[in-house]
């Protein structure tokens, strides 16, 4: 088939309606009112909630994203069960599924798992039609934009009539952070695009170039573009495991964490990004990223480089065990039957995901030690949190066995009798709490333990509670 200069983009599908897809879609749509945009999803119950009347009940929580939604959905932005007919009418089709990191087989424990990129491919060879260009907004392994078009080249397919298909095969990865996605998208550091058939280039330029400046349009070769975004989160990561090794040598010389990151921060070569220290980076990517990059440099022999970066896991996976340890340590060596009080339970604020957070592993570890655990967050449900514990909820956990837990909505209530309060997210609300009157509720000695720097030293400096911080070098 011949494609010309004037292919137009009438038809959008984007397959995987998660974190990314959902999000970047509404933006798609709304800077481009005259094109479809279809979002579709093998899971019902995601479509399903993605068009539900009561915007609270979506399934992606992001500032801003509500106001987009109520706009255009069903006006040229739709969330479908329609797969088949969605890519069918699509000239542009994007893969936002999930990658995860496989947990069995070959490569078990680093490599991404591509059965659901493979899986999308196979759905295009065969019910797309005409041309149709095909983006990768996934994070993947290098040379995977190679096995997809290998995939929809492929004469195998069924119902193929070959001669009235063709594809072109980009990469576009999405850089957008969780709780700043709708800013992220609407005003990108860069928007990158790697490929070889520039026809196919300056047709997703164009839908770009609607409200992003073309200087920042990025254009590489695809195996650039698919490296980058491993790149990118690997040295996000390393700044976060950086700034964490250094909070615990401030807390064992006096040092202070916070004054380190803006006095370093304040040159311009290290920059004041990504040097907060907190309980262990979470999310859905650094992790899973970096053990992808790990393997990616093994299985090329590059075993040095290998061991370099998998260390940024190694010092996560480490910050979040000396917390749940110093917790245990403070209050006397023991948890067991203590009520604690955990706030912020997603991985970042602003953000209903829970996806590798810090708050999971040290929950964890305090109930494996016996303690109840009382936990606040503003936009994770108890469903949620079940499923990361592993645990069911108590319905009363003062009369529970130890080793509990149950989601609170009153956080001064629930300091009645606890002995600790941990704050493991930095949600707003945790910034203005009434020290004071929790702390007269508390049992004594009690004790705050902040992993995200957000309580006002000054508010609590004539408080009988005992405080320590992240990186703090000394106890108040
Ligand atoms: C995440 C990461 O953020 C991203 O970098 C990575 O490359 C892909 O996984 P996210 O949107 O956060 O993206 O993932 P998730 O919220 O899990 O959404 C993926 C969606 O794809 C899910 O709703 C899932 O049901 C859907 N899916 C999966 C399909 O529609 N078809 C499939 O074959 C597999
Ligand atoms: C990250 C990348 O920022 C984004 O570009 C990519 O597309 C997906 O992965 P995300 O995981 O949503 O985005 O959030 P991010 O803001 O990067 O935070 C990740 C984790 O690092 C969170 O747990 C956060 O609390 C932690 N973090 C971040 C710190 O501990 N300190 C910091 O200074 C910054």
């Amino acid at each position: 088939m011949v494609v010309s200069n004037s292919f137009k983009v009438k038809n959008i599908c984007c397959i995987g309606a998660g974190y990314v897809g959902g999000p970047t879609m509404a933006v798609i749509a709304e800077n481009c009112p005259e094109i479809k945009v279809n979002v579709i999803d093998i899971s019902k119950d995601r479509i399903t909630r993605w068009n539900h009347d009561d915007l609270t009940k979506l399934p992606v929580y992001e500032p801003g994203l509500n106001e987009i939604i109520s706009k255009i959905r069903n006006k040229n932005l739709f969330f479908t069960f329609d797969i088949e007919n969605s890519i069918r009418e699509a000239d542009l089709i994007f893969i936002a599924v999930n990658t995860p990191t496989k947990n069995e087989g070959f490569g078990s424990g680093f490599a991404s798992d591509l059965t659901w990129v493979e899986l999308c491919a196979r759905q295009i060879a065969e019910f797309a039609e005409g041309h149709t260009i095909v983006v990768e907004k996934s994070t993947v392994p290098v040379k995977t934009a190679r096995v997809i078009q290998t995939l929809l080249d492929s004469k195998n397919q069924r119902n193929v009539i070959k001669q009235n298909k063709t594809f072109s095969v980009l990469s576009s990865p999405e850089f957008l952070a969780e709780g700043s996605a709708i800013n992220d998208l609407k005003n990108p550091d860069r928007i990158l695009i790697g490929g070889d058939d520039q026809l196919g280039i300056d047709i997703l330029k164009n839908i770009y170039k609607r409200w992003i400046p073309e200087d920042k349009i990025l254009v590489t070769n695809l195996w650039s573009s698919e490296l980058s975004k491993l790149v990118a989160n690997a040295f996000l990561a390393q700044r976060i495991s950086s700034i964490n090794s250094i909070s615990a040598l401030c807390e064992v010389t006096g040092a202070k964490i916070n004054e380190i990151s803006k006095s370093i921060g304040s040159d311009r070569r290290i920059g004041d990004k990504f040097l907060k220290p907190g309980p262990g980076f979470g999310g859905s990517c650094f992790q899973k990223d970096i053990l992808s990059l790990v393997y990616l440099c093994r299985y090329y022999g590059l075993n040095k480089v290998a061991d370099y970066w998998e260390q940024i896991i190694s010092l996560n996976n480490w910050q979040r065990s000396r917390v749940s340890k110093l917790i245990v340590e403070k209050l006397f060596n023991t948890v067991n039957l203590k009520k604690i009080v955990i706030l912020g339970f997603s991985y970042k604020s602003n953000t209903n995901d829970t996806r590798e957070s810090a708050a999971i592993y040290i929950c964890k570890d305090l109930m494996a030690n016996g303690a109840k655990l009382l936990i606040h967050d503003p936009k994770v449900n108890s469903a949620q949190i079940e499923k990361d514990l592993c645990k069911k909820e108590s319905s009363n956990v003062d009369l529970d066995n130890n080793g509990c837990w149950t989601l609170i909505k009153d956080i001064q209530l629930s300091a009645n009798k606890s002995d600790a309060i941990v704050i493991l997210t930095e949600w707003d609300i945790y910034k203005k709490l009434n020290w004071i009157s929790i702390a007269s509720l508390m049992r004594k000695p009690s004790w705050i333990f902040d992993t995200r720097s957000v309580v006002d030293l000054e508010a609590i400096k004539n408080i009988d509670i005992n405080y320590w911080g992240i990186g703090q070098g000394i106890d108040l």
